[in-house]
């Protein structure tokens, strides 16, 4: 019998709530599939700092160290955003994990299911076959190059760098997922203004003759950025740099109908941390209404990084059955509303049924 460690970082707002349907439905595919999870809680973001001072403690660290995957909920607190001058922020417990489990690549699939068809701010015709993923690198670029600020704080700078290798290891990762899907990749960059993404580019080009069977093409952020939304059925693995990444994931997100429907993946060499890419929305937090699909299904790609494929299908199956049946929260549908806690149960109770 197989044994696996997860490390959970509920983190803020609604993440408690809604990681807490995950861990169910963790419980639930491993009872069904014969592996030992054990799971094992730590602190990160606003909760964190208001206990311990930190948004990142080492004990959180060392816990994910220790684990084979990492589930995350959500990190962020209005109290932080206003205050410029905040020295700690939730934030950094976010950026902190990804830069000290090495984790440069994040994954975040963006497909459209027919019930959602009516929340998308896009015509329909427009949704049918959408399925694209994007690979954004996480731990370069302008989030971690050198910031500061000169002539007496009246300039500030962030610099943006990146080295051939940083490119290579993702762009790698995201021509393997051409391969087994669509076999069309898209590099998304800023070649005509930034010498980060020529390199970026020339790196890319230099890697496509090894890929012949994936038709690799290049496209500028600010043109991505119109045809995500203008025929978004054109793309199928995206690949990007980490800032250009995270603006465009979140456009992309919009187009499903639902932010909390979508899982994502954060991975490294060896390691992995799971998390929906919503936000920790404080407003929704206590009340039993948030959507825990997002994180469920996180948890679906989580089992297929660690090898548990049936159980990622089980999730998915269990997913799509309880969305035919209108098993949905509010934000999808408020004439049916479930409760988070419902949305949990149900999707334990299916597993493999
Ligand atoms: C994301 C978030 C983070 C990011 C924030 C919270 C630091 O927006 O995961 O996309 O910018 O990477
Ligand atoms: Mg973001």
């Amino acid at each position: 019998m197989s044994f696996i460690k997860v490390a959970v970082l509920p983190g803020d707002g609604i993440g408690p709530e809604v990681v807490a349907q995950a861990v169910k439905v963790l419980n639930a595919v491993a009872a069904r599939h014969k592996f030992v999870v054990q799971l094992e809680e730590a602190l990160i973001g606003a909760v964190a700092i208001d206990k311990t001072g930190n948004p990142l403690p080492p004990e959180t660290v060392d816990l994910c160290r220790n684990s084979d995957a990492v589930l995350l909920g959500a990190v962020g607190h209005p109290k932080f955003d206003n205050d410029p001058s905040a020295k700690v922020r939730p934030e950094q417990g976010l950026l902190g994990i990804r830069k000290a489990l090495g984790l440069f690549a994040n994954i975040r699939p963006v497909a459209t299911y027919p019930l959602l068809y009516k929340a998308s701010p896009l015509r329909e015709n427009l949704l049918r076959n959408v399925d694209f993923v994007i690979y954004r690198e996480l731990t370069g670029g302008i989030y971690f190059g050198n910031k500061g600020r000169t002539n007496n704080g009246e300039e500030a700078y962030d610099h943006c760098l990146y080295s051939r290798q940083e490119i290579l290891r993702i762009a790698k990762m995201a021509f393997e997922s051409a391969r087994k899907r669509k076999k069309h990749l898209t590099l998304v960059d800023k070649a005509n203004v930034l010498e980060t993404s020529r390199l970026w580019r020339e790196t890319v080009r230099n890697m496509a003759p090894d890929y012949p069977d994936v038709q690799v093409d290049y496209m500028f952020v600010d043109a991505a950025s119109m045809k995500i939304i203008q025929n978004p059925s054109f793309f199928d693995v995206v690949l990007t740099e980490n800032m250009f990444g995270d603006i465009l994931t979140d456009e992309a997100s919009v187009i499903t109908g639902s932010i909390g429907m979508l899982p994502s993946a954060s991975l490294g060499e060896n390691k992995g941390l799971f998390e929906p890419i919503h936000g920790s929305w404080p407003e929704g937090a206590g009340k039993n209404i948030a959507n825990p699909y997002g994180t469920i299904l996180s948890v679906a790609m989580m089992m297929d990084y660690l090898g548990f494929t049936d159980a990622a299908s089980d999730i998915r199956k269990s997913v799509s059955v309880a969305l035919e049946n209108k098993i949905v929260t509010g934000d999808i549908d408020p004439h049916y509303a479930r409760s988070t806690e419902e949305i949990g149960d149900y999707i334990a109770n299916t597993i493999g049924g």
